[in-house]
């Protein structure tokens, strides 16, 4: 009989989202894991999440959900301890939310985040854990010379930002995703905890309910598909690079693969120069895309929005080998093709969401 403990374990907090129920279904249909999904389901739109991975995924009895809050440390141990890995991306996300709300940010994202490596840290398993920061840790990069060319920013010294860039947290969002960023790296060193630390650009794909305030592509994407105007924040030149989920997806995989090279370690993960774009460029692929026209009106810049963010990924690549495969077009034509289906999908209710009479029926939700 094959040893129980040696069966992958996999913990997934903010399964329910976009990163998370992507990786959760990738484990299910693609390994034999088994996977715990913990979420509070605060995002809108994430319950549609849950629904299909019940109803799409290859292996749902290796499906466990709780419905619970990183905040809540007791309910967190219980999850941590059944745990040989954990992939931590639950979180308040959006830059205007943390600014309206800095307390509510920092204990989701500052003291959620020690919850769960607490937990980790008295769970007999060690667990392998892998979070998820972002590039608002290097603050507004203002140091950098750019010039605008035509329809974008350019840096004049055509580099990427390296892990060697100092941290300047910036927004109270930065601020609390900056001290788990450190407090997840700091565990690896005091503790032994096989820890890594992803600092993401933006990341797009299906499953992704982008708005205005984070995820930004799927927002552009469903705005032109539903004809509704968007709102730019600047001149819609600032440059983003943009990293297709299934390229992100494989980066989990590689690092897990390679742990005793990348554990301890603090990675930048993004698409690079290749999948850089500004805002309007962006805009021009999606009407290409869709067809449609985007209206869009200029707005002041937004506090400590970064005028240019390229990721260098070189030292993830030096590592494990990876980079990435999908282009932007084919970024923004698999969210295009995601949108029209769940279109399709509303008018039939093929995916309905979770009511809670429907959550009474997943067993472990109410765990
Ligand atoms: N998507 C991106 O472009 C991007 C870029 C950089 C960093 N990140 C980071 O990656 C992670 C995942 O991002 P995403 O795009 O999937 O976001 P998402 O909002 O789709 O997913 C986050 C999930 O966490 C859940 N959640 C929020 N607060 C919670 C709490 N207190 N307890 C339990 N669950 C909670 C939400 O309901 C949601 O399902 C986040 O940590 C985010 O900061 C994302």
């Amino acid at each position: 009989m094959k040893n129980l403990l040696s069966l992958r374990s996999v913990l997934i907090f903010g399964g329910a989202g976009f990163v998370g129920s992507n990786w959760a279904s990738r484990l299910l249909n693609s390994t034999s894991a088994r996977v715990h999904v913990f979420d509070n389901l605060s995002r809108r739109g994430v319950e549609q999440n849950l629904s299909w991975l019940r109803q799409h995924a290859v292996a749902p009895e290796r499906l466990k959900i709780t419905v619970g809050d990183i905040r809540d440390a007791a309910l967190v141990a219980e999850a941590v301890a059944g745990a040989s890995e954990i992939y931590h991306f639950a979180a308040q996300v959006a830059v205007t939310s943390s600014l309206s709300d800095p307390r509510h940010d920092f204990q989701v994202n500052a003291l959620g985040t020690l919850n769960i490596l607490e937990a980790a840290r008295n769970s007999r398993r060690q667990p392998f854990i892998l979070f998820t920061s972002t590039n608002k840790v290097y603050g507004n990069l203002r140091q950098r010379q750019l010039v605008l060319t035509g329809r974008r920013y350019c840096a004049l010294d055509e580099k990427g930002v390296s892990e060697s860039e100092p941290l300047d947290l910036y927004s109270p969002y930065g601020c609390s995703k900056g001290t788990a960023d450190q407090y997840v790296h700091d565990y690896s060193r005091i503790f032994a905890l096989p820890t890594v630390v992803f600092r993401m650009s933006c990341i797009a794909g299906p499953r992704q309910f982008g708005n205005e305030d984070q995820g930004w592509v799927a927002h552009f994407v469903h705005s032109a598909l539903q004809s509704k105007p968007l709102t730019i924040y600047g001149n819609g030149r600032q440059v983003r690079d943009v990293l297709s989920i299934d390229d992100l997806m494989s980066a989990f995989e590689r690092v897990r693969e390679r742990m005793e090279k990348t554990a301890g370690q603090i990675y930048n993960v993004g698409g690079g120069t290749a999948n850089s774009a500004s805002l309007v460029e962006v805009i021009d692929q999606i009407e290409k895309i869709t067809g449609k026209k985007i209206r869009f009106r200029l707005e002041r810049p937004r506090l400590g929005d970064q005028l240019f963010y390229v990721t260098d990924y070189h030292k993830l690549q030096k590592h494990t080998g990876w980079k990435p495969k999908r282009n932007l077009r084919q970024t923004i034509q698999s969210i295009y093709e995601w949108a029209k289906q769940e279109a399709r999908a509303a008018g039939s209710l093929a995916v309905r969401p979770l009511t809670p009479a429907l959550l009474e029926r997943i067993p472990e939700a109410a765990s």
